[in-house]
Parts: C-alpha cells; structure tokens; sequence
C-alpha cells in the first residue's frame, strides 16, 4: 500500500483556543488510517497548541505557514525558522502562492527560505504552480521549473529533506481543481526536473480545491504522493473523512 501524505494548510483561520477544539473533534472520528501522514499547517500562534494535541501520534506532524529567512534580529513580524521549531513545527510551507501573489515574494526569497528551513531543521513544503494566463501560454513547465530551480539553489548539495507541492495558481479556493490527469501529467515533468537537478527530492503533493469528492479520484493517480488541502481541511470532522476517504 502506497503511503500518502495529506497536509492541511488552514491558512489565515482556526487560533489557538480553536485549535484545541477542532483536535478533539479530529480525535473523536476515531483511529487513522494505516499508511498515511497527516501535517497540519495552523497560523503560527497556534503551533504550539497543535503540537501539544498531536503529540504521540507517530503519524502527525505540525509545521508554519511560511519562516522569514534570517536566523534573528530586527526584523518585526517576522519569525525564524528556530522559533517555529521551539514552538514545536517540524516543517514549513515555502513559496505558496498567496505568499507570492499577495505578499510579492520573490522566487529568490523562496530559495533564501528553503535555505533557511534546512538550516533550521525544518522539512520545507515547497510550493510551485502557475497562474491560469500562464498556462493558457504554454508555459506551465518553464514557469514551474524556473521556480524549483530558484527554491532549491541555495540548499546545500544532496540535501533532499524538501516536499514538492504542484498547486495550480488557477485551481486554489476557486473550487476548479485539475483533473487527475492534468496533475499527473505536470508531477511528471517535475519528477523528471528533480532526477536531473535535485535528485533525492521524491514526494509530490497535488493542491488546489482538493475534497471530499475528488481525492479518491486524485489520488488515484499513482503520480501524487499526497494532498494539500486548504479549504476543505477547515473543519475537523470534514477533514478525518477526506483523509480516510483518500487514504482507502
Ligand atoms: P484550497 O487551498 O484547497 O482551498 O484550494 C489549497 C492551498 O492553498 O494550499
């Protein structure tokens, strides 16, 4: 049986009072499947909260929504990757597109992250995809490679502790997600860039409009290793059904 990942990213939504709340409700639809990971990527201030609820469940990992790079200082609002650690995160997203379309941040920040989570010792998910006008050019592979290329630079050699996000800038909170074999069909060409450029780095999450309904049929699909799931992942028993439900 394959193992699958399936990692909720809750977004701006559920601080920590609500995330006790929404574990024991998670806790209460009853056992996990065998055979799959569970990350959950709560607002910063509710990571330790998350971490205390998951602790001693093998199979769940916590983790921040996004580090700044530098490792301290003067840099107000921002965290690092060791505070997210001390707080209990094990990994962190890295270049989601809200990050990149409504922060601007740039693929070169994406590299200075994933650099920074590694040092740190925080699992980076990073996240790549393109918007609909560039796909509508043909450029869904360039854009894609250019920004792993970017992400992954300043990593150190052979360091391969970096999960691959595919989540189609078109397909995120728009409920239009791609088909299973439009997802497959770019897993591919990015797991063909990563033997080339990255080699190490194997799991490919699929994102954008995952539920209910479509993750069996997702997941299906041999090419992705998980889920990224944003809305969908917001209510907790809601979310124990997709991960059994995917899972299966
Ligand atoms: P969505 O978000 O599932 O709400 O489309 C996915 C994501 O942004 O990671």
């Amino acid at each position: 049986m394959k193992y699958r990942v399936f990692a909720a990213n809750w977004k701006m939504n559920i601080g920590p009072l609500e995330a006790r709340e929404y574990l024991r409700s998670f806790f209460s639809a009853g056992q996990l499947p065998r055979g799959c990971g569970v990350w959950f990527f709560p607002p910063a201030v509710s990571v330790e909260a998350v971490a205390r609820g998951v602790a001693g469940h093998d199979n769940i990992a916590v983790g921040v929504q996004d580090i700044y790079w530098e490792p301290k200082g003067a840099f107000t609002g921002a965290i690092s990757g060791a505070i997210a650690s001390q707080a209990g995160a094990r990994m962190t997203l890295v270049g989601h597109s809200e990050r990149r379309h409504v922060f601007g941040e740039t693929d070169e920040q994406t590299g200075k992250k994933v650099a920074a989570a590694l040092a740190a010792d925080l699992s980076p998910l990073l996240c790549v995809g393109e918007t609909l006008a560039q796909r509508e050019a043909g450029e869904t592979i360039a854009v894609i490679s250019r920004q792993l290329e970017a992400a992954l630079a300043g990593r150190a050699a052979g360091q391969s502790r970096v999960t691959v996000a595919y989540e189609p800038v078109w397909a995120i909170g728009t409920g239009r997600n791609a088909t299973p074999q439009d997802a497959a069909d770019v897993h591919k060409e990015i797991r063909a860039w990563l033997a080339k450029h990255a080699p190490g780095i194997v799991r490919i999450l699929y994102g954008g409009s995952v539920n209910l309904k479509n993750v069996a049929q997702l997941l299906a699909e041999p090419e992705l290793d998980g889920v990224l799931v944003g809305g969908a992942s917001l209510d907790p028993h809601g979310w124990a059904e997709l991960v059994r439900t995917g899972a299966a």
